[in-house]
């Protein structure tokens, strides 16, 4: 068996335990193809991965990574559109922290022309969680208003730019001014500093006592209080990440009152066959937009491979705006 490299967390803790390992190589198993990793993203769940506080659902690699853009080599091509050599960008449980990875045939999409290796590595994670969240369960329709907290995360600056390509009008909060600058340059046509401004008054302010429909939310904690106090009648508040904490009291009542719907999601845990309906959906309707050039993922920092601690300890900076990435020579 042929061996390669692969970024092993060897025990929780700093992005120091991140260590270069060899290992074998994987095989692809049925429905699934063996590829060459030419550049895989970084995302806050590896990090909280790393800290021991985010284990990888069962069966999936222990190796971190989420997502990948890479080369198919071999695997279980029949009846896919698939085919050896080509460039693709690959959704993944884990394992793509390595030279070489294998992914279920239904989680890869070919990559755009107009993408570089690095850019295509930065899409999976954001776009099929956005995608199922903002439009799937959130319904958001052009016309409508979305909030996106954590504007200039790499999940922000994807739901922004594909909210803003399919019609919605767009608000966005962040920690600093210049990350509002960088919301609005991404499409907003309103940032709100969510540490100097109150987000929930500035809504209701700017929207005449109206809300907003939609609200993809990444704090909860009591923001949900806050957030279900700004949300238009038959408003949809998605909660995709507790950074505030798990425990939200809130006004019961607004639920009836305004016809509310929390709901939520998280991504990695679910089904090959459930991942490979969503990047049906992005094919269809987001790759054009892509194709077109109308939305480019943001990236922030493209490192070599080796310096993957690097990219965990500048993640935890919170410095970035959009996606940090690595690749291979
Ligand atoms: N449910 C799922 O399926 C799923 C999938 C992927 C990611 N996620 C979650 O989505 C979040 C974003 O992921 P990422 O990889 O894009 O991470 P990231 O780039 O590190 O983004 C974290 C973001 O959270 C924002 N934030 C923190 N506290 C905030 C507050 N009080 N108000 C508003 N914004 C606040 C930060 O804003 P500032 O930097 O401006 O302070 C930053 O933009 C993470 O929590 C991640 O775990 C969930």
């Amino acid at each position: 068996m042929t061996s390669m490299l692969v970024a092993m967390i060897s025990q929780p803790g700093p992005p120091e335990v991140l260590r270069w390992v060899s290992r074998d190589r994987p095989e692809p198993g049925p429905g699934e193809v063996l590829l060459r990793v030419r550049a895989f993203g970084i995302n806050r769940p590896d990090v909280l991965q790393r800290k021991g506080l985010y284990p990888p659902p069962p069966g999936a690699s222990d190796i971190p990574g989420l997502e990948v853009c890479g080369e198919v080599l071999s695997g279980d091509l029949r009846g896919a559109t698939l085919r050896p050599g080509q460039r693709v960008c690959a959704l993944l449980t884990g394992g793509g922290y390595a030279e070489y990875c294998v992914a279920p045939v239904g989680q890869c999409l070919p990559v755009p022309e107009i993408l570089s290796d690095a850019e295509a590595a930065a899409l999976p994670e954001t776009f099929f969680t956005v995608w199922h969240n903002v439009f799937e369960r959130g319904a958001l329709k052009a016309g409508e208003l979305l909030l996106v907290q954590g504007g200039t995360s790499g999940i922000g600056t994807t739901a922004i730019q594909l909210a803003h390509a399919l019609g919605a009008t767009v608000w966005a909060t962040a920690g600093s001014d210049m990350k509002c600058q960088a919301c609005l340059d991404l499409g907003a046509v309103r940032a709100i500093n969510y540490r100097t401004q109150d987000f929930a008054e500035q809504v209701r302010e700017h929207t005449k006592g109206r809300g907003v429909d939609v609200l993809l939310d990444m704090v909860a904690g009591d923001y949900v209080a806050r957030e279900l106090g700004c949300m238009a009648e038959d408003g949809r508040l998605v909660i995709i990440a507790v950074q505030g904490g798990t425990a939200a009291g809130f006004d019961a009542s607004l639920l009836m009152r305004r016809r509310l719907t929390i709901t939520g999601s998280t991504l990695r845990a679910r089904s090959v066959a459930f991942k490979s309906g969503v990047a049906l959906a992005l094919r269809d309707k987001v790759w054009p937009l892509m194709e077109a050039g109308r939305v480019r993922p943001r990236l922030h920092a493209v490192l070599p491979a080796e310096q993957v601690a690097q990219a965990h300890a500048l993640m935890e900076t919170g410095q970035h705006i959009g996606k940090i990435v690595l690749t291979w020579p």
